[in-house]
């Protein structure tokens, strides 16, 4: 049995709490917050478990691991401690505010012989886990692009901007779809509501292979979209996070590389092809069977998997720090007006 804890009561932490609740071979011995208020709640529904203020006391509360589900810019201090305290830590997205964080929490984390991940829900979706078989099988070919829209009217949040908010779901996805450490990214965004805060921003993620990410984020629009196209040499498909039955299309539908000018016949277009326009194909659309199973649960399962059998976490410290660093450069990018900016993952292990 693992005892586990969940700091950070507000949007989130609850339903971290219902979950470990949920899961077997776990006990949920301690929540904490900072604002009282927020902890009424959680008490009044689970009376067993104990609910404090004083993040020292919970630590040492008789806790084997900890969920950190507070702002950002707490989850650096908040893990430092509790990896010192020997507990394990799942952090939510993004893992961190700086590069920097994240290197120094992964060290300790591997000094103590700790697991250390990153709450990267969508990893554990098994929708992603479709997507990435349908990739590393191949069927849909080269990957030419993943363009990904999440978009909705708010939340608006004071601590980060939009990009920070919602964009680590969609880098993370494209990460472990792709499989490749991108090499530069460049980011537009405007801000409308707080003038301090993006509220609608556009971030271009570059690969060595030549597929581009492309990732669309907004508080200020009329419909929630969260949806993700990848487009392949073979064929593309569509994941509509928002569709309760059909998550996924694949589409069997393309366009044949035209073959080099040859000279045997008039050069096709401006004499570059052999022949021209190329051919389209259109085929079948098909609609396969997703598993409804909640990514959260599944996240969760993961991390007490992983702290059972000392096994390290799809998502652990490294991929939050892959996506931090992005985060970080785009926030450079942003500030530049959407110069690009390279990065320098190569050091990373591709997951
Ligand atoms: N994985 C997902 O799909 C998903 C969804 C939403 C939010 N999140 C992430 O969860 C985290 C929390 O987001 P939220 O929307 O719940 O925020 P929130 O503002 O609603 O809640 C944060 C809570 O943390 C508490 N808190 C702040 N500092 C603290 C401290 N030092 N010690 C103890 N408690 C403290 C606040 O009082 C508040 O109750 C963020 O990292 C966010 O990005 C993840």
């Amino acid at each position: 049995m693992i005892n586990i804890g969940v700091v950070g009561c507000g949007y989130w932490g609850p339903k971290h709490i219902r979950v470990c609740h949920e899961l077997r071979d776990v006990t949920l011995t301690s929540v904490c917050d900072i604002d009282e208020q927020r902890l009424q709640p959680v008490q009044n529904q689970y009376p067993a478990v104990q609910a404090t203020t004083d993040y020292k006391e919970f630590l040492n509360s008789n806790l084997d691991a900890i969920i950190i589900a507070t702002p950002v810019n707490t989850h650096h201090d908040l893990a430092k401690r509790a990896l010192l305290n020997n507990k394990h830590v799942l952090i939510e997205k993004p893992m961190t505010a700086t590069s920097q964080e994240a290197l120094e929490l992964i060290e300790l984390a591997d000094k103590k012989n700790l697991v250390l991940m990153a709450g990267h829900t969508y990893e554990y979706h098994p929708a992603v886990d479709f997507l990435r078989e349908l990739v590393n099988n191949g069927d849909l070919g080269d990957i030419y692009s993943i363009d990904a829209a999440r978009l909705n009217l708010g939340l608006f949040r004071t601590d980060v901007n939009v990009l920070w908010d919602l964009a680590p779901h969609d880098i993370s996805i494209i990460l472990s779809i792709l499989k490749e450490n991108p090499i530069a990214v460049s980011a537009r965004g405007t801000h409308h509501i707080d003038p301090n805060t993006y509220d609608i921003a556009y971030l271009e993620i570059m690969f060595p292979s030549g597929a581009m990410g492309h990732v669309h984020v907004s508080w200020l629009h009329p419909r929630k979209i969260r949806q993700t196209t990848i487009v392949g040499s073979k064929k593309m498909a569509v994941y509509d996070d928002v569709s309760e039955t059909e998550k996924i299309h694949i589409y069997d539908k393309g366009v044949a590389t035209p073959k080099p000018y040859n000279g045997t016949n008039n050069g096709g277009a401006n004499g570059k092809f052999s022949a021209w326009p190329p051919n389209y194909r259109y085929g079948d659309v098909v609609i396969p069977f997703v598993s409804n199973a909640e990514p959260l649960k599944l996240e969760c399962n993961h991390f007490i998997n992983c702290i059972s059998e000392g096994k390290k976490p799809r998502s652990d410290g490294w991929v939050g720090l892959k996506v931090t660093s992005i985060l970080e450069a785009s926030e450079k990018s942003l500030a530049n007006g959407g110069q690009r900016e390279k990065l320098d993952l190569g050091a990373i292990a591709i997951l």
